[in-house]
């Protein structure tokens, strides 16, 4: 696409869920320029539909060094130590600084937070709020912080708008982004946003697969931008399947209702279609257990009996407690027809969270110069093979003020000029009515229970589908898809290569973890030049 319209600023943050708005307001307080751009309302990311809550040991009994133990047991070996040490480090004081900037978390009648517990959790350190809509609450804080500071001009907003790709300098860095925007007036079209840094906040991928938690704007548009331009992404394989989404019957697709972990935190069991209570009999943790223990352990059900679905029983909590704790839950249910103090709710796992991303050190800072990349769009390495509970807004919340603080440091010192850009991804398109068939191939191929026959007849198609980009018309709809594709080669071919079973990537062909072969990471970097 040729720019139509120019914006400038120091840094350009792309994305508007916990992390892009942490790190766009705490940028705010010290660089002269942000632009803050975001695919359609500033609400609309992931972020405002988390329920459970955020992790951090904010509790007396609890200590960093013990949610340091659960997410390193969680991630199954491949969590990088040093990165887990600042999430579980700062978490609790971002968590804090997040109540001074004005998000109100459930507290007990003396004030104090109420924390609850959550699977791999060996303590309740899971802060919630308005009961099971933490993550609304959260985006509503930082959102009216930002809303405050709208009229200031050193910060610039633009909603309605997709990021197609990155720019880059000649020497390789970093330096801007083409944009699409859906406006009116003086910024519509496709334009190019110049920055002497950009911070891809974009998060996950969910609409790769035909059933996903994640909303609608979840097309990976950062990761994919990221690795047109030549970032490396790390452990793409270890997508995480959430145990308990509401099973709505075989042709569901799109974003699915999630039924928290936290209520089964509160008690509530799984049961199999002949009422077996079946969690624990596989893991001493029982139902809180580490999520992809649950989510397999509900597949294996799943298969022995026959059923598409298990429940989730609920029952014994009562209807006053359930609605009290859980608002959003039982108001979905019920209009869906599920009264959840009555009837168990039927639930299988459906994907949640990409746990992989664009690869950045503990500054946030990716392989390229003047790129960078936070929350589920990154891999900080705090989540290895398989991410624990609520680490993910905590992530994002400490890995923003990391990220602005070095970019801070850095423009201080000089260190990112504003330079020009010479090259802009140049993909051929892939038409948006192949939206489906791509995620019907990665649901099929690639979904949560993965084989070597399946992945390769997965990359086959995958390569049939590339085989018919650049007929399609440019615009938001064919760009999304374009990176559904891209990520969906990256995912299909680490699913491929990873001949074992760990966290999110279960192989029937490879059902055990093989920590000699694979203790290891799988990087995936695009050719640049590859159309
Ligand atoms: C949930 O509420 O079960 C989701 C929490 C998470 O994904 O961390």
């Amino acid at each position: 696409p040729l720019p139509g319209w120019t914006a400038e600023a120091d840094v350009l943050v792309v994305g508007s869920g916990i992390a892009g708005l942490t790190c766009a307001l705490r940028l705010r307080e010290h660089v002269a320029r942000v632009l803050l751009v975001t695919k359609t309302e500033l609400s609309a990311g992931s972020t405002a539909w988390a329920q459970g809550g955020i992790a951090a040991a904010l509790a007396p009994e609890d200590s960093p060094h013990e949610h340091l133990d659960d997410t390193l047991v969680a991630g199954i070996g491949l969590c990088d130590e040093s990165a887990v040490e600042v999430l579980v480090t700062e978490g609790p004081a971002r968590v804090r600084e997040l109540i001074g900037l004005g998000a109100r978390f459930d507290t007990d009648d003396s004030g104090a937070i109420t924390l609850t517990r959550e699977g791999g959790h060996r303590r309740d350190r899971i802060a919630h709020a308005g009961g099971d809509a933490t993550g609304a609450e959260i985006s509503r804080a930082l959102i009216a912080q930002l809303e405050a500071v709208r009229a200031d001009p050193g910060i610039e907003i633009i909603e309605n708008a997709l990021v197609v790709d990155l720019l880059t300098s000649d020497e390789g860095s970093v330096c801007g982004a083409t944009v699409h925007v859906i406006g009116e007036g003086e910024i519509d079209g496709v334009g190019a946003a110049r920055a002497r840094a950009v911070v891809l906040a974009t998060g996950g991928l969910g609409q790769i697969y035909s059933a996903t938690t994640n909303p609608s704007v979840a097309t990976g548009d950062g990761m994919a931008a990221a690795l047109r331009a030549g970032a490396a992404l790390v452990d793409v394989e270890f997508v995480q399947f959430h145990p308990t989404v509401l099973h709505l019957g075989p042709g569901a697709s799109g974003q699915q209702p999630l039924i928290s972990e936290a209520v089964r935190g509160e008690g509530a069991v799984l049961v199999d279609s002949t009422g077996r209570a079946f969690m624990a009999d596989v893991h001493p943790m029982a139902d809180l257990a580490p999520r992809d223990v649950v989510a397999r352990a509900i597949l294996e059900r799943m298969q022995a009996t026959e059923t598409d679905h298990v429940l989730l029983d609920a029952r014994h909590l009562g209807s006053q407690f359930l609605e009290l704790r859980f608002p959003t839950i039982v108001a979905r249910c019920r209009e869906l027809g599920i009264d959840p103090a009555t009837e168990p709710i039927p639930v299988a796992p459906a994907q949640h969270y990409a746990s992989g991303g664009v690869r950045t050190d503990l500054r946030g800072r990716t392989n390229l110069p003047g790129l960078y990349a936070c929350g589920e769009a990154s891999c900080t390495g705090v989540h290895g093979a398989n991410r624990l509970a609520s680490n993910s807004l905590l992530e994002g919340l400490v890995f923003a003020h990391r990220i602005a603080d070095d970019l801070v440091a850095r423009l201080a010192a000089g260190e990112l000029p504003l330079v020009g850009a010479s090259g802009e991804g140049s993909a051929g398109l892939l038409d948006a009515g192949q939206r489906d068939v791509l995620q019907a191939t990665m649901t099929k191929g690639v979904g949560p229970l993965r084989s070597r026959e399946s992945t390769s007849s997965a990359l086959a198609s995958l390569v049939e589908l590339a085989g018919t980009t650049s007929d399609a018309e440019p615009g938001p709809h064919s760009w999304e898809t374009t990176n559904l594709l891209h990520l969906g080669q990256a995912l299909a071919t680490a699913a491929h290569l990873r001949e074992e079973t760990r966290g999110g990537h279960v192989r029937r062909d490879h059902p055990d973890s093989d920590d000699e072969d694979w203790s290891a990471h799988l990087v995936h970097v695009r050719d640049p030049g590859d159309g």
